[in-house]
């Protein structure tokens, strides 16, 4: 039996569409187990949903890994205990096809190598900006070079993290769909320099600097408005720290000072409240740790 663990991710960080992302100290571990036939059982966040058949996308990437591989493949029991919430922006798609990549890469011996998995992976995602942070960890900027994927990782100083996800149905398809096919020349200037004094911001410790370039003109505008309660509960966390949606959204994730988070964990969620909606909390860092064996 191998056991793996995968973090949860943000992606975008605000101006880096589809190029930024970091991993954050939320897993889901999985415990894979050679048996006479494919059987999947999750515990924790999605399960219901998961367990209605043997087939997801953890099991589509694994049985993936070893048709690539041309290895013929042995029954599993597959057993997921899932932290990360599904369908908030928190990269729950990129750690399925992460898990079941690497738990079948694990499985025959590791014929893969780490790069060759990213690329498999991304094919899989469309954009590398959740996977190369769930596989590698840290802070991971990424960029596309046809095929190639150019990547380098930070490791960043402790940061304090408050993630709040309303209870709302958001698709990440539905996100992409609400985007501009172009954008104009004035808001890609405002995002390359934002995007490049994010890292610089994040990789420092410098919660001032982030606070001033976290903002964002081409996907947050257009997908804020789309999410019940996500323009308020947003503004409600630029008054704690530096704010983004989280990936695709619908979560929010905000750096805080340290002392301000839990009073900012539920003001940014009264944003959601005040409408209706109810939002859930966490406090977290980002993490060091990309998908590992335990
Ligand atoms: N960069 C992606 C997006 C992340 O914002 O659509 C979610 O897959």
């Amino acid at each position: 039996m191998i056991k793996i663990r995968v973090p949860a991710t943000s992606a975008n960080l605000g101006p880096g569409f589809d190029c930024l992302g970091l991993a954050l100290d939320l897993w889901n571990e999985i415990a894979f187990e050679e048996a006479k036939r494919l059987k999947y059982r999750a515990t924790g966040e999605g399960a219901e949903k998961l367990n209605k058949g043997s087939k997801n996308l953890l099991t589509k990437s694994y049985v993936r890994l070893f048709e690539i591989c041309g290895k013929k493949m042995p029954g599993v029991h597959v057993a997921a205990k899932n932290d990360i919430p599904m369908s908030s922006g928190l990269g729950s798609s990129a750690a399925a096809i992460m898990a079941g990549l690497y738990g079948a890469n694990e499985m025959l011996g590791k014929p893969l190598n780490n790069m060759e998995l990213l690329k498999l992976a991304t094919d899989m995602e469309g954009h590398p900006d959740n996977v190369a942070p769930a596989l590698f960890g840290g802070l991971v900027v990424s960029a596309m070079n046809g095929d190639e994927i150019i990547l380098r990782r930070f490791e960043l100083p402790k940061w304090t993290v408050v993630i709040v996800k309303p209870d709302v149905e958001w698709l990440t398809k539905t996100a992409r769909a609400v985007l501009p096919k172009s954008v104009s020349r004035a808001d890609a200037i405002f995002n390359i320099g934002r995007a490049s004094l994010v890292v610089e911001a994040l990789r420092t410790g410098d919660l001032e600097l982030l606070q001033k370039v976290m903002d964002d003109r081409i996907h947050q505008p257009y997908r804020l408005q789309h999410i019940s309660g996500g323009t308020a509960a947003y503004k409600k966390a630029c008054q704690f720290g530096a704010a983004a949606l989280s990936g695709a959204g619908p979560s929010i994730i905000t750096f805080v000072p340290p002392q301000k988070a839990e009073e900012a964990k539920k003001e940014i969620a009264r944003g959601f409240e005040e409408l209706g909606i109810m939002a859930k909390s966490i406090i977290t860092s980002p993490g060091i740790l990309g998908t590992h064996r335990i």
